[in-house]
């Protein structure tokens, strides 16, 4: 007997539920764009490689082109289309906006999807490569222009927006500990003109 080769799942997508058939080897890039017209996720190099079809996976960054839609099933996936609160955009979409962070903007639904977790993972306390010192006891690591190179460094940009958009992620972050009460840490602003100030951080 043949196995059959498709099955239909339902992802949630930005709140809504989606039933939809696909062939076991959909990846989620192509489920979103091909199937249900979600087209401001992007496809740049469809290997891993670039960023730009980064969507939100249970709140954690994922490249989209590398991930089966079989295999979002049950996962809350988070496109570019449903990172606004309706008529209000995302701090990191404003700071995006605000400071020129893109220029053609093919890259920019990854990048700033990627942002949005960036943000997240450095106040939740998460080191990076760029982070000097790991030990718990430290805290959370300044968000410095280097750290947020780091941290974006899976999303690339062949415009060369980069300066740019290291200021909108600084902008972004700055923003969003300003809503929330300072508990630990220090998040800096960018040491090489990013133009942020100095900001307590929650964690
Ligand atoms: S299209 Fe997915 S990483 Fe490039
Ligand atoms: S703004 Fe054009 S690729 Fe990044």
């Amino acid at each position: 007997m043949a196995l059959s080769t498709s099955s239909a799942i339902t992802l949630n997508i930005n709140g809504e539920k989606h039933t939809l058939p696909v062939d076991h080897r959909t990846t989620l890039l192509d489920a979103l764009r091909d199937r249900l017209d979600l087209t401001g996720t992007k496809k740049g190099c469809d290997h891993g490689q670039c960023g730009a079809c980064t969507v939100l996976l249970d709140g954690s960054r994922a490249v989209s082109c590398l991930q089966l839609a079989v295999a979002a099933e049950g996962r809350v996936i988070t496109t570019i289309e449903g990172v606004a609160q309706g008529e209000e955009l995302h701090p990191v979409q404003q700071a995006f906006l605000d400071l020129d962070g893109y220029q053609c903007g093919y890259c920019t639904p990854g990048q700033i999807c990627s942002a949005i977790a960036v943000i997240e993972e450095h106040a939740a306390g998460w080191p990076s490569a760029a982070t000097a010192d790991i030990r718990p006891e430290a805290g959370v690591p300044p968000l410095t222009a280097d750290e947020i190179r780091e941290r974006m460094s899976g999303n690339l940009c062949r415009c060369g927006a980069y300066v740019s958009i290291v200021q909108a992620v600084a902008r972004a972050a700055e923003a969003e500990a300003a809503q929330s009460p300072p508990t630990t840490g220090r998040l800096s602003g960018p040491d090489d003109g990013a133009g942020t100030e100095d900001v307590e951080m929650t964690v």
